[in-house]
């Protein structure tokens, strides 16, 4: 059976590249992966008063992560960090203290930007945070996508050719990570 992905979209824009990236991710994906793409919209603020009673989008949101054989996050940059939605969406995923719903998930963190860095700083901020709450972080490929302001056409769909063979390698790449990390 297929291995289930949760893919976390670090931006809520409509037209957003983040998830037009997810979306091609899900669809480059070999049959030993299913992706799930998860938007954060519904995720309300992290706060720590509402431990005890968690609000039920906090536990949905869990409950996704914890079903998942792996989790794999896509983020543009936000002032050289990731924004502040993904960031929320980690900090509920990761309660109760010692108990993540991210915990022994093998992790994989795409990076996207219109401009020329790729989100560079954006990756590093997550592989910064993640080590403690999750499983390993796929290392390589890395994969910083610049330049994707036209990388997609009116319907959403990836026509970019030099765009989708990165993104090919690293969705293999990171099929095959997930094999390892789940046997
Ligand atoms: C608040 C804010 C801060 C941004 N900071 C950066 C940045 O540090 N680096 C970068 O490459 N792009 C930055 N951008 C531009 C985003 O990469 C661009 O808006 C991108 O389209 C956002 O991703 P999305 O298309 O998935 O919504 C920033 C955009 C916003 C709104």
């Amino acid at each position: 059976m297929a291995h289930s992905i949760a893919v976390i979209v670090g931006s809520l824009r409509k037209q957003s590249f983040t998830l037009k990236v997810a979306n091609a991710l899900a669809k480059l994906a070999p049959a030993t992966l299913k992706l799930d793409v998860i938007t954060l919209h519904e995720i309300s603020f992290f706060n720590q008063d509402l431990e005890a009673a968690p609000p039920a989008d906090w536990m949905a949101f869990r409950e996704k992560l914890q079903k998942a054989n792996g989790v794999l996050f896509v983020t543009p940059e936000y002032n050289r960090s990731i924004p502040g939605v993904l960031k929320n969406a980690i900090d509920v995923g990761s309660r109760p203290y010692g108990k993540s719903s991210f915990l022994g998930k093998p992790i994989g963190i795409v990076g996207n930007s219109p401009g020329a860095l790729g989100a560079v700083n954006a990756v590093k901020h997550l592989q910064n945070i993640m080590p403690g709450i999750a499983g390993p972080i796929l290392g390589q490929p890395e994969i910083y996508l610049n330049g994707v302001g036209d990388a997609f056409d009116d319907k959403g769909q990836l026509t970019k050719e030099p765009v989708q063979k990165v993104l090919q390698q690293y969705i293999d790449a990171f099929a095959a990570f997930v094999e390892k990390q789940n046997k």
